[in-house]
């Protein structure tokens, strides 16, 4: 039987098993307590509140603008809807770069404020001390390399990263040191597939792709894309299961045309 429907709530020690059992890692994201509640239904193994929320959520171009006191409201919502998964919550820009006192106040407010289960943040080497920080204080920590939308103003556009060697041999080195400081996942965010899968060899933790390949240990993909909600957005990672934009959209307007020539409420939907 597989790991996946023997555990009754996830850890990140059932995660560690998952990769040493080859079986395949689940995530996506959620930001409210009703879709938190289907996504844990349908059975994924953890549950991201990310910070793209400030993306599908709130309309912004980028994820920078989001805060710790909105992180914080999102995921006390999630966590209210999740019964199995495993909650991670998404450290927002400006809340750990600073200094690693200040990384590790920002994660234990998610914390001690939303009962969720481990949080995640950007970044390798520069963000070494402030995820040992983390880690010593007993709370579970992600990484995250590769694409890293808190920097999309030093990338300059959301296109591939680390094609070249030297970016790759350097996301390599940060993925052993974030493993080094006790990371228990990396988030491996639009690599070339052959990149991910040497990562993913070279590490014990699990590697858990977007836009990253077959060969990662899991997959994340942001709920509103994989949906179909997000009209427009078709990147070539992207496989999108329903096409909510156009069932939603119809559904309103049928209901609009059903108000306007008093068809809906009926005789048997009135009192
Ligand atoms: O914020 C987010 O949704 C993420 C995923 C894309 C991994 O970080």
């Amino acid at each position: 039987m597989s790991i996946h429907t023997e555990i009754k709530k996830v850890t990140t020690e059932t995660l560690r098993k998952m990769k040493q059992k080859g079986e395949k890692i689940t995530m996506l994201t959620a930001y409210d307590f009703t879709t938190a509640k289907m996504v844990d239904a349908g059975g994924v193994d953890t549950i991201l509140v990310g910070d793209s929320a400030a993306n599908v959520m709130a309309g912004y171009s980028t994820t920078l603008p989001i805060t710790l006191d909105q992180m914080i409201y999102h995921a006390q919502s999630v966590v209210r809807g999740v019964q199995r998964a495993l909650v991670i919550v998404d450290l927002p820009f400006g809340t750990y770069q600073s200094n690693p006192e200040k990384a590790l106040e920002s994660a234990i407010r998610i914390m001690k404020e939303t009962d969720a289960n481990a949080i995640k943040l950007e970044g390798g080497a520069e963000a070494a001390d402030a995820i040992k920080k983390i880690v010593d204080a007993g709370i579970p920590v992600m990484g995250h390399l590769g694409l890293t939308p808190q920097s999309i103003n030093q990338f300059g556009g959301y296109g591939l990263r680390a094609k070249e060697e030297a970016e790759a041999e350097k996301l390599i080195a940060d993925a052993l040191l974030l493993q080094a400081m006790g990371c228990f996942g990396v988030v491996l965010e639009k690599i070339p597939a052959a990149l991910a899968q040497r990562v993913t060899a070279q590490l014990a933790i699990p590697t858990i792709g977007i836009g990253a390949g077959v060969h990662c240990d899991g997959q994340v993909l942001v709920y509103h894309d994989m949906v179909g909600m997000n009209e427009g957005f078709a990147p070539k990672f992207l496989r999108k299961y329903l096409n909510l934009y156009t069932e939603i959209t119809g559904a309103v307007s049928t209901y609009v045309k059903d108000v306007k020539e008093q068809n809906f409420p009926s005789v048997s939907e009135s009192y």
